[in-house]
C-alpha cells in the first residue's frame, strides 16, 4: 500500500533519515526510536509537509511527492506538536476542520466525538481539557475524512496510564481496516497493538519485524542473577544492565549478554523493550 524506498532527508549537513525503505499494509505499525532518530521528519515526508531530499515514497504506485494531492485526500495526521485552540469547544473545533477539509456530512462530527469519547464534553472549551482529551480531539480531526493512512506522531506523550492505555486500545481498533503508523520511544506503547514495528537509529532503519520475531531473536540473551555489591560493581562494567534491584543487601538483576554472563545467571524471558535493549548492545558489540 505504501512503499518508502530509500529514502534520505538532510538539513544542511545533517541526514535526519537515512536511506530508509519499507513496504507498509494496513494494520498498525510502530515506528520506535530514541529522540532525534528521524521518526517526526520521516512521517512529515510521508504526510506530504516536507520532500525527501532523495528517494521515492509511493501510495498504491503512485509518487507522492510528485503528486500529493492523492495521498493528502487518503491522509489523516496527527502531528507531534498539535494544539487546540482553546477557545473553541471540542465540536467547534471538529466543525472547523471539517469545513477546512471540505467535510460536507454534518453527522460525521457527532460520530467522531463518540468514537473519541468526547461526545459528553462536546461543549466544552479545550482549554478546560486533559491532556488525553487533547490527543484524543486530536484523532478526531485526524480521522475526520475517514483516512485510508493515519499517521501519528508521539500520541501518547504526557498522558497518565489510563488515557495511555484508552488512547492505545483506539489506535489498535483504527488500524483494523487502514493503515495506522504510530510514532514513539516508549516500546510499551506500541507492543500490543502493532503487527510490526520499524526501529529508526540515527535516521537509519535498524529492524522492520513483528514483535514475536523480535522477542524471538532476543531469546536466550537476557538473564537474571542475584548478586552481592561486589559482584555486581565487577559485572556492570563488562554487560549491559536492564534492571537492578537491591534486595537484602544484594543485587537482583538482569543483565542483556549472548552468554551467560556469570556462573549463577539464569536465562530469562526477555520482555519487549529489553529485546530491542539487547538488540543494541549486540549491535554495539559488533561495531566494535
Ligand atoms: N527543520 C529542521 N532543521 C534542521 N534539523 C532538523 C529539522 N528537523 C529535524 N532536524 C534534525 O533531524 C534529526 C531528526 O529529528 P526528528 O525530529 O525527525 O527526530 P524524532 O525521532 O522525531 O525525535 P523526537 O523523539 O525528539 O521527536 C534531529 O537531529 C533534528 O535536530
Ligand atoms: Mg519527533
Amino acid at each position: 500500500m505504501l512503499q518508502i524506498q530509500d529514502v534520505v532527508k538532510t538539513f544542511g549537513r545533517q541526514t535526519a533519515v537515512d536511506g530508509v525503505s519499507l513496504d507498509l499494509e494496513p494494520g498498525v505499525v510502530g515506528l520506535i526510536g530514541h529522540n532525534g532518530a528521524g521518526k517526526s521528519t520521516l512521517l512529515q515526508m510521508l504526510a506530504t509537509l516536507t520532500v525527501p531530499t532523495r528517494g521515492r515514497i509511493l501510495l498504491d504506485g503512485q509518487d507522492i511527492v510528485a503528486k500529493p494531492e492523492a495521498m493528502r485526500r487518503r491522509l489523516g495526521y496527527l502531528p507531534q506538536d498539535f494544539g487546540v485552540y482553546p477557545h473553541l469547544t471540542a465540536r467547534e473545533f471538529l466543525q472547523y476542520f471539517a469545513a477546512l477539509k471540505g467535510v460536507g456530512d454534518k453527522r460525521r462530527v457527532r460520530q467522531l466525538l463518540e468514537l473519541v469519547n468526547l461526545h459528553e464534553h462536546a461543549d466544552r472549551a479545550a482549554a478546560g481539557f486533559s491532556g488525553g482529551m487533547r490527543q484524543r480531539l486530536g484523532i478526531a480531526q485526524a480521522l475526520l475524512n475517514d483516512p485510508d493512512v493515519l499517521i501519528v506522531d508521539e500520541p501518547t506523550a504526557g498522558l497518565d496510564p489510563e488515557e495511555r492505555l484508552r488512547f492505545r486500545r483506539l489506535l489498535g481498533d483504527l488500524g483494523a481496516k487502514r493503515l495506522v503508523i504510530v510514532s514513539t520511544h516508549i516500546v510499551s506503547d506500541v507492543e500490543n497493538m502493532a503487527s510490526r514495528l520499524a526501529i529508526l537509529r540515527q535516521g537509519r532503519l535498524v529492524a522492520f519485524e513483528t514483535p514475536e520475531a523480535m522477542l524471538a531473536r532476543a531469546a536466550g540473551q537476557v538473564w537474571t542473577s542475584l548478586l552481592s555489591p561486589e559482584a555486581y560493581e565487577a559485572l556492570r562494567g563488562q554487560v549491559r544492565v536492564l534492571q537492578a534491584q537491591p534486595q537484602g543487601g544484594q543485587m537482583q538483576v538482569r543483565i542483556a549478554h549472548a552468554s551467560r554472563p556469570c556462573a549463577d545467571a539464569q536465562p530469562a524471558q526477555p520482555t519487549l523493550e529489553e529485546a530491542l535493549m539487547a538488540q543494541r548492545y549486540a549491535d554495539a558489540q559488533v561495531a566494535a
